[in-house]
This record gives C-alpha cells, structure tokens and sequence, in this order.
C-alpha cells in the first residue's frame, strides 16, 4: 500500500504540509484546486476546471487515462496559474461502484482485564478489526464482479472511534477493562482503479500523497456539531455516479455508489428528442435554471421518468445502510446532478421517506462552499454543490496530515506492517 505508506512516512520527517492541490476526476469534469494550509484549516488560492469526453471516464473510474491525463493538466494549469505557484502534492479522490466504504466495528474480549492496554496490544487488537474488514471487502467486491481473483487493496483507512467497557476513549493506551470495541472505517477499490490513478499523478509528475473514498470526505467536510450529534446523510450526485455516506452516532458508518447521475438525464434528452448529446446537456441545464423553453414539458416529462428510476436507485442504498436501525432526519445533497430541482424534490417527498426508516421526514438541504468552515474559498470561484467534492478531499489533506491521535498512528503501523 504504497500512497498510505508515503504520507506516513511524511509524518516521520515531521515536515508539514503547508500547501497541496486536490484533484477530483470526476465523470463530468476534472476539477482542481490548489489551496494552502494554514493551522489545519485550508485557504483555496486557485480552481480550474476540465470537462471530460463520454468516453474518458466510466462511471467514476477511469477508462483513457492518456485523455484523463491531458483533462487534468488543463485544470491543474489553471488553478496553479491563478494561485501562482505550484504544490508538488496531490491528494485524489477515488469513486465508482466497486469502491466500498465501511466502517467495522469490532468487539473484543481481553483475558487479562486488570493489565493495562499497551502499545504492543492496541497494535493486535487493531490487526484484528483489519482482518475482518478485508475478509468483508473480498467477499463483496468477488460476489458483485463475479471474478474469483479481483486483487482489491486499502486505498483508506481511518478510526471512526474506541470504546472500552462502554466508554468511549480517544486514546486506549493505559486503560484496564475486558471488553474493547474499536470502530474503523475502510474503503477497498480494485487495484486496476486505485493503478489509474497512480498513473495519472506520475503522468502529472506529482507526489500523490493520499487516495481518499470521495462519499467518505464529503461526509467529514461539514465538521459540524449538529452532524456529529444528529447524523445525516450526504448524497453527491455527479455526472456518472451517485455515492452517499451515513453519519450515524458521530461516526462515518458506510458508503455506497451506484452508476446513475447527471448524464443519464441528459443521454435520455438526446435519445427521446432526438438531439446531440451537447445541445441535450444545453436543454437539460437551462431548464433546470427555469429558462423556458418550448420543449420545457417535454424535458420536465423525461427528467421526471428518470428521476423515478435514480430514486429507486438512492432507496436501495440507503436501505442497506441503514441495515435495520433508524436513519438521521438530515440530507445534504451536493454534485453537478442535484442542481435539477427534481432531484431534491424527490428525496423530501413523502413516498420516498415512507420507504425508509427515518424516524421524522428528513430536512433535505443543498450544500453550498459557504457552509465549509474547513475550507475558506479566497478565489470566490466555487460558488455552488458541484464544488462540494474537491472541497472535501483538500479536507482531507489537511487532516490526515494534522492527526497526531495514537489510535490514528497505531492503525497506520499496523496497515503498513500487514501490506493490504
Ligand atoms: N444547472 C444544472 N442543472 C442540471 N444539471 C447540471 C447543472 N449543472 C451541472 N449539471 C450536471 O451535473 C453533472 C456534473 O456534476 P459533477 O461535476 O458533480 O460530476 P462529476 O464529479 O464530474 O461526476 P462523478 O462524480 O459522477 O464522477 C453533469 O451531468 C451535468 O449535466
Ligand atoms: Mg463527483
């Protein structure tokens, strides 16, 4: 796992980061931005942006990485033009339909309650919560490709929380107790998306210093008490892919995608109207800006039969997430794909929210670069959902190199000790 191994072993040289670029390659656009670090919050100097052709991407994930190279030097050159200088480091983000996100929680029993936990043994007893998750991670990855041998890896780890005897702790070194419950979410991809990307950042002679599970950073970027308290759900509509997190007692709990976004309306206006896929995008977007149109009730008509379709799609996941118990009465939507005025209708409607568990009709929000206190925009370019995601992996960036939790540092050495 050479990326966890490279910020870590940054961490040791004990050099801070102080400024960095993050790249989301998304379906629809490459999207960069160059920011600088300043006492763990980030200042965005510079964006730029690349849209990509049909073809570069396959929901989520790569599939030319010679065109999502030249996309990305675009929206890199941009951004570091704008900020005037240029950070070798990149932090990506990884998204698509193979990518799972899932927090195990783990209990265990210790023989000898009375001794206190050292060092050595929190080291065991975190091997084992990763043991479990990649038995979780092969299975599921295996039984959704139908391949035997899918080689899946670690692309991100981090501790969701601890507990010993029911209390929760932040540190479990020197504490006595039997029972020790540790929380740790994982997101596993299939090494042929985790290697594209590997090979983007080397193509862009960067230093790709983390991967992170993109649902995973949106769900960490609003880092607000309300969230940590209440839970929510965050829903990123993009141009190929939906992924949505669950917050659930102050912990990220899981995250799934599925390949349905923005682009599925569009390719279905060009296909009933019998349009090109640009001047279908063109109609899509101005009728979501409530530009009338002629064709407005015919867009309203097609938008609306596959908005029913996405819907499904979204219960679906949310359901499995959800895995029995009750889900948080907070939805925050961002993406390109949630600007149609459909897409949060949907979700606050009230045959959408009869089929879940949620305990009280969830308030359904979009959120906007302002609500980010993490991140301060400077360029007061990112202006609405869509820049949500390069946001939260710049977060990203910012925390897993600020971190100087035990229980953080303990899970890496054991990460890099076990080669996943
Ligand atoms: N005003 C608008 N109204 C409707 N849809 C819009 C609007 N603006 C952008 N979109 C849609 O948003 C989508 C792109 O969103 P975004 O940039 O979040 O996707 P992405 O990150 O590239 O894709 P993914 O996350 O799926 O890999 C496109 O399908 C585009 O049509
Ligand atoms: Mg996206």
């Amino acid at each position: 796992m050479t990326i966890l191994r490279r910020i870590w072993q940054r961490e040791g040289t004990g050099e801070a980061l102080t400024a960095c670029t993050a790249l989301d390659i998304g379906t629809e656009f490459a999207k960069a931005l160059v920011f600088e670090i300043d006492g763990g919050h980030g200042v965005v100097k510079g964006v730029g942006r690349k849209r990509q052709g049909l073809a570069h991407m396959q929901s989520g994930t790569v599939a030319d990485i010679s065109a999502v190279v030249d996309n990305c030097a675009v929206a890199l050159q941009e951004a570091e033009e704008m900020a005037g200088f240029r950070p070798e480091q990149v932090v990506i983000g990884i998204a698509g339909e193979l990518v799972k996100g899932f927090t195990t929680v783990f209990d265990q029993q210790r023989l000898k309650a009375d001794q206190p936990i050292s060092q050595p043994e929190l080291g065991r007893l975190i091997e084992n919560v990763q043991r479990q998750a990649m038995r979780e991670a092969e299975r599921s990855v295996t039984w959704e490709t139908g391949l035997q041998s899918v080689d899946v890896r670690l692309v991100h780890a981090a501790v969701v929380g601890a507990w010993i005897d029911g209390y929760a702790v932040t540190n479990p070194i020197g504490f006595q107790g039997r029972n020790v419950r540790i929380a740790i979410f994982d997101a596993f991809a299939p090494l042929v998306h985790l290697g594209a990307l590997q090979t983007v950042a080397s193509r862009l002679h960067m230093d790709l210093i983390a991967v992170v599970a993109e649902p995973y950073a949106v769900a960490r970027v609003l880092d607000s008490e309300q969230v940590r308290q209440g839970g929510a759900l965050f829903v990123d509509v993009g141009g190929g892919t939906t992924d949505v997190a669950l917050v659930r007692q102050g912990g990220i709990e899981g995250t799934r995608m599925f390949a349905l976004g923005g682009r599925a309306f569009t390719k279905s206006i060009a296909d009933r109207l019998e349009l090109p896929f640009p001047r279908a995008e063109a109609l899509k977007v101005d009728y979501a800006r409530g530009i009338a149109d002629e064709r407005a009730d015919d867009v309203r008509e097609i938008v609306a039969d596959d908005v029913a379709v996405w819907a499904a799609g979204v219960e679906l996941v949310m359901e499995e997430l959800a895995a029995g118990d009750l889900l948080p009465g907070r939805i925050y939507l961002c993406g390109g794909g949630s600007r149609l005025p459909e897409i949060r209708d949907a979700l606050a409607a009230p045959s959408f929210v009869a089929r879940l568990p949620f305990a009280r009709p969830p308030e359904v929000s979009i959120l906007a670069p302002d609500q980010i206190e993490t991140i301060r925009d400077e360029t007061r370019l990112l202006e609405d959902q869509q820049d949500v995601t390069p946001m939260g992996l710049a977060f990203q960036a910012i925390e897993l190199g600020s971190s100087s939790n035990p229980l953080e540092a303990s899970l890496r050495r054991v990460v890099r000790a076990m080669k996943i």
